[in-house]
């Protein structure tokens, strides 16, 4: 039996040292959520694997990893593997080329795009570092799956070194279009398609960032395509829509999860007279996390019958602090938070709750249980994985309000939808779900529900590595005609 090599900068744990010692910590994130729920349900996954493996990229030092990796916090049934990229060249690989340039480029904020030489370079150097890690590990017959914008010129250096591997690739970010792809400059673009081209099946989460990727490859790379094959270098490599799911049943089990129902009871009876709205992302200007205050701001002011009977829990998860366009914006969410609540409270009474933390599992699926609205309006999300698992979390009541500049409003259509740049759309839509009839509420929820529970992130995973089975079983049959 092969086995499975998961490749993802980000491990699903993180590090962290301080004066009082070394700490695990789980790390935060859409891609570390699916994989790790894939990796967590044995039961779940598909029998071709024998072995699973994580290569991902170790933010501490060395012996830090030596100390915990045998640890109870690092108890896992897979392997890990962990890159140990040089400190500097990480710095301008992760912080530079990944999250100052590809990551606001294909979220449409070209203003935002730092364009250095050497950022580039890092980012070539430990995409060639997870190679050799791989090499290390790799035996025949081993499926190697590689994730995310961090990794684009990895597929290609395996597929040198490993001309007969089976390589997957997955985009969990949208794949922008051709206008604004070719911002890059010209050796950049060629190489992260030509990069990202190594792979068998390159997978994305919808059609749109398929097509826009395809049309890219045409006209840079100038490939021939049929449908959504590419020939490139006399090889056929699929291009595919595979929109990721949720562990359903998890956020389903949590409803009857002893530690949730008493964070969910407490915070009820806290609010009790009061509708609460929830949200929580990671502090990223992609989330819209201005716009949606002055939605929020804009709804008291449209609605003042609201005031008193409201509350919004806003919850924002550290990330990527490090960077200048991340930490700016902390400081304008947080005078927005002290603004709203000095212009609104009343002696007992504060609209919005904000805090800056990571939620624990149990915390987070109390407050999507609780939450009579959840308010998620990013400015551009490859998916937004939030937003489903506030669908699966709630019971019988419950109102998603999505940005429909979300992946996942594709799939989640009965959400109050709306733009998350339109203030009063927004507040508008706060007020549509806070009114919503309980009947709709579970018509709409029932419908998602159905949806999200047949399409769970195991069947993407399914469906992924299948797709990447047969392509590579059509490679090989092609390989076989041509030589007779
Ligand atoms: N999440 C987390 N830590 C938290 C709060 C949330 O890891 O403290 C998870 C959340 O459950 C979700 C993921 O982070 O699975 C966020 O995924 P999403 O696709 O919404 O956005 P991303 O952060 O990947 O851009
Ligand atoms: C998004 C990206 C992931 C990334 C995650 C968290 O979901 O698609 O690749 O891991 O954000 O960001 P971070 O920079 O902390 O890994």
């Amino acid at each position: 039996m092969s086995r499975l090599i998961i490749v993802s900068n980000r491990l699903p744990f993180t590090i962290e040292k301080n004066e009082e010692g070394i700490f695990v910590r789980q790390s935060s994130g859409g891609l570390v959520s699916a994989i790790k729920s894939y990796f967590e349900r044995p039961d779940k996954q598909s029998t071709d694997y024998s072995d699973k493996i994580w290569v991902g990229s170790m933010d501490a030092a060395e012996e830090d990893w030596n100390a915990v990796k045998d640890g109870p916090d690092l108890l896992t049934d897979f392997r890990v593997e962990p890159v140990f990229p040089d400190r500097e060249q990480y710095e301008d690989y992760y912080n530079g080329f990944s999250n100052s340039t590809l990551w606001p480029l294909f979220h449409y904020f070209p203003t935002l795009v730092d364009y250095k030489k050497d950022y580039f370079e890092a980012y070539r150097d430990v995409n060639q570092q997870f190679a050799e890690t791989i090499a290390k590990v790799y035996q025949p017959g081993d499926t190697i799956w590689v994730h995310d914008y961090q990794l684009m010129l990895l597929p290609q250096i395996l597929r040198e070194a490993l001309p007969n591997a089976t390589i997957g690739f997955f985009l969990h970010i949208p794949f922008p279009s051709y206008e604004i792809f070719r911002l890059l400059p010209s050796r950049w673009k060629r190489a992260l398609l030509h990069g990202t081209l190594g792979a068998d099946l390159v997978g994305f989460h919808t059609h749109d960032y398929v097509q826009h990727f395809i049309q890219s490859c045409k006209m840079i790379l100038k490939v021939e395509n049929q449908f959504t094959d590419i020939l490139y270098k006399e090889r056929v490599i699929k291009t595919e829509l595979f929109p990721i799911g949720i562990d359903y049943q998890k956020f389903r089990d949590a409803i009857t999860d002893e530690e949730t129902v008493g964070i969910a009871t407490s915070l009820e009876e806290k609010f009790y007279n009061q509708k609460i709205i929830f949200s929580v992302d990671r502090l990223d200007y992609t989330k819209g996390l201005d716009y949606r205050l002055d939605g929020y701001e804009e709804f008291l002011s449209r609605y003042p019958e609201w005031r008193e009977r409201v509350v919004f829990i806003l919850n924002i998860v550290p990330s990527r602090s490090m960077i200048s366009a991340y930490m700016k914006r902390k400081s304008r969410i947080e005078e927005k938070v002290s603004t709203i609540n000095g212009k609104f409270s009343s002696l007992h009474w504060q609209p919005l709750i904000y805090r800056y933390n990571h939620l624990s599992f149990e915390e987070l699926c109390a407050l999507y249980q609780v939450a009579d609205a959840a308010l998620i309006t990013p400015l551009r999300d490859g998916m937004n994985l939030v937003a489903k698992e506030y669908v699966a979390s709630c019971i019988d009541k419950g109102v998603l309000i999505l940005s429909e500049l979300t992946g996942a409003a594709s799939e989640l259509s009965e959400a109050v939808l709306v733009n998350p740049t339109d203030v009063e759309e927004v507040a508008d839509g706060i007020a549509t779900a806070l009114t919503m009839h309980p009947i709709e509420q579970r018509s709409r929820l029932s419908n998602m529900q159905r949806r999200l529970a047949s399409y769970d992130v195991f069947k993407w995973t399914s469906d992924f590595l299948g797709c990447l089975k047969e392509t590579k079983a059509e490679q090989e049959n092609l390989k076989i005609s041509l030589l007779n």
